[in-house]
């Protein structure tokens, strides 16, 4: 579908009338020559296609990292994308003078990603931690050169930096003054606001593919959506969290970072942090919408299963006439959802977790981190007196859908927390499952995960009352 795509690339304007399902990716590299951006595995995995991509935010830059292989140039409108190339000015950055210092890059493919990743990590940091600074490009795969001298020349660039004094406001100036980021930058914001504005959202228009983040459609079929009569849908005024009383209202666009960095999640949820450090990278965080996770509806989904076990509600529209229904009734059938053809999914509303409310997500893959579940497991609960007063468990990766554990749920509901309850409620969670074999694990493995996730939630919640040793 061609349109009018609009935005600043580098240093340079660019307006196109071009096929706006086309990921960027193949649009700087193939009609704009700019090779540096490089092309690895194409799923979001490798990192080699990392750039940034800004919008404004009140008026103010935001810059995040973002696979370009999965984002097509609909969500590129309105915002600066910044390639190598963009970060290059008459000298080498510091951070490439640091890596070459450090022997970091061998056959060199990989570190367009990791120099990008890492200035998008000073930019949007004030105070510099190495961990973090690692964290921000653990989406970045070397296969050749090793991480020993990467970790060495960040910790160059972090440790020149710590030791300038700058004035913390405005973080752009500080970068271009320590040549991280190229003059042209102290520029973008004036010229962004210049840019057209958003299209509004609301309208299906019988387009065959809405379109979010990209992150499951671009894996799943990316030739597809060449040419096909399509829809973003990604737009500030679905990219929200708000909170009403208690009820909390995220928009089908938030995306998981979004989320990771909520205030509001984070009081609510305090161990949100490490949930999030076992979901994808932070490109695919900043890219993976909430909407796109529910609607995609794997059955190991994380967000869809943090979201059942908070016995949420999604909000769907066809731009007249909205409905709401129990997520936990969303879902009828593998990839089988309660929604019609005209309808997209405008919010997900879920009551935020009293103060006698714990909570807990638990997530087993074959690689720790930046891997999807062989499976996963939430679980809300309330008690008074140790007796479960209320109680939402949901576990991905065990059944064709991302399942709401109906049966256990309502087994548990007046028992009081004890070893015994918990090895009686066993049987429960295994009649209410159905897992298969493939390749995340056999249906036996996952039968016995799925059993570990659960206790580690109680041993999670509630020590007092729980002790490790007699679960074994
Ligand atoms: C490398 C990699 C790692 C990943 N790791 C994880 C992980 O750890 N955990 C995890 O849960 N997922 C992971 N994912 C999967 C993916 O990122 C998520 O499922 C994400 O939430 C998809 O959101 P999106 O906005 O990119 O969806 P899209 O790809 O844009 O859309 C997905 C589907 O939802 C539909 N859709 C999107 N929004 C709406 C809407 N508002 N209304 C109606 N339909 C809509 C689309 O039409 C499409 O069918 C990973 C993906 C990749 C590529
Ligand atoms: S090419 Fe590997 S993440 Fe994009
Ligand atoms: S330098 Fe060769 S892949 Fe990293």
């Amino acid at each position: 579908m061609k349109e009018e795509i609009t935005f600043i690339l580098n240093n340079d304007f660019v307006s196109v009338n071009i096929d706006s399902a086309i990921v960027l990716l193949d649009f700087i590299r193939k009609q704009k020559h700019l090779t540096g951006t490089k092309e690895g595995c194409k799923e979001g995995d490798c990192g080699a296609c990392t750039v940034l991509i800004c919008n404004l935010q009140n008026g103010k830059l935001g810059y995040q990292t973002v696979n370009s292989c999965l984002l097509p140039l609909g969500n590129v409108n309105n915002t600066h994308i910044v390639t190598i190339e963009g970060l290059n000015s008459n000298n080498l950055s510091n951070i490439q003078t640091e890596f070459i210092k450090e022997g970091a890059s061998q056959c060199g493919f990989c570190t367009p990603g990791f120099i990008v990743s890492l200035s998008g990590y000073l930019i949007n940091n004030q105070v510099y931690d190495t961990d973090a600074a690692l964290n921000a490009i653990a989406g970045n795969i070397c296969r050749c050169t090793g991480y020993i001298s990467v970790k060495r020349a960040i910790n160059n660039v972090l440790n020149k930096l710590k030791s300038t004094n700058h004035n913390d406001s405005d973080r752009i100036s500080f970068l271009i003054e320590n040549g991280i980021l190229p003059d042209y930058f102290s520029t973008v914001a004036e010229r962004l606001i210049k840019l057209k504005t958003e299209k509004s959202y609301g309208q299906h228009n019988g387009a065959k593919y809405i379109i979010a983040g990209g992150t499951d459609l671009y894996v799943q079929k990316p030739d597809e959506l060449l040419e096909q009569e399509i829809i973003f849908i990604k737009n500030k005024k679905l990219s929200y969290i708000n909170v009403d009383g208690n009820i909390c209202s995220v928009g089908a666009t938030a995306t998981f970072e979004m989320i990771n960095n909520s205030k509001i999640f984070q009081n609510h949820f305090p161990r949100l942090k490490n949930y999030f450090d076992l979901i994808a990278s932070l490109p695919i965080r900043n890219s993976a919408t909430v909407g796109g996770n529910i609607i995609n509806a794997s059955p190991i989904g994380d967000l869809t299963i943090f979201f059942l076990a908070l016995n949420a509600s999604v909000v769907l529209s066809n731009g007249v006439k909205k409905r709401k229904i129990i997520l936990k009734d969303f879902y009828k059938g593998y990839k089988q959802l309660n929604i019609n053809n005209d309808e997209f999914l405008e919010f997900v509303e879920f009551q935020l977790p009293s103060r006698d409310s714990r909570f807990n997500f638990e997530k087993v893959s074959k690689r720790t981190h930046l891997d999807i579940a062989s499976v996963n497991s939430a679980m809300c609960i309330e008690t008074n007196n140790d007796i479960i007063s209320r109680i939402h468990i949901s576990a991905g990766g065990v059944a064709p859908i991302p399942l709401y554990l109906e049966n256990t749920s309502r087994f548990l509901l007046g028992k009081k927390i004890t070893k015994d309850t918990l090895f009686e409620s066993l049987p429960v969670i295994q009649s209410e499952i159905s897992p298969i074999n493939d390749i995340r694990g056999s249906a036996e493995y996952k039968r016995l995960l799925l059993n570990q996730l659960y206790k580690a939630h109680f041993i999670e919640l509630f020590p007092e009352l729980i002790n490790v040793e007699e679960l074994i």
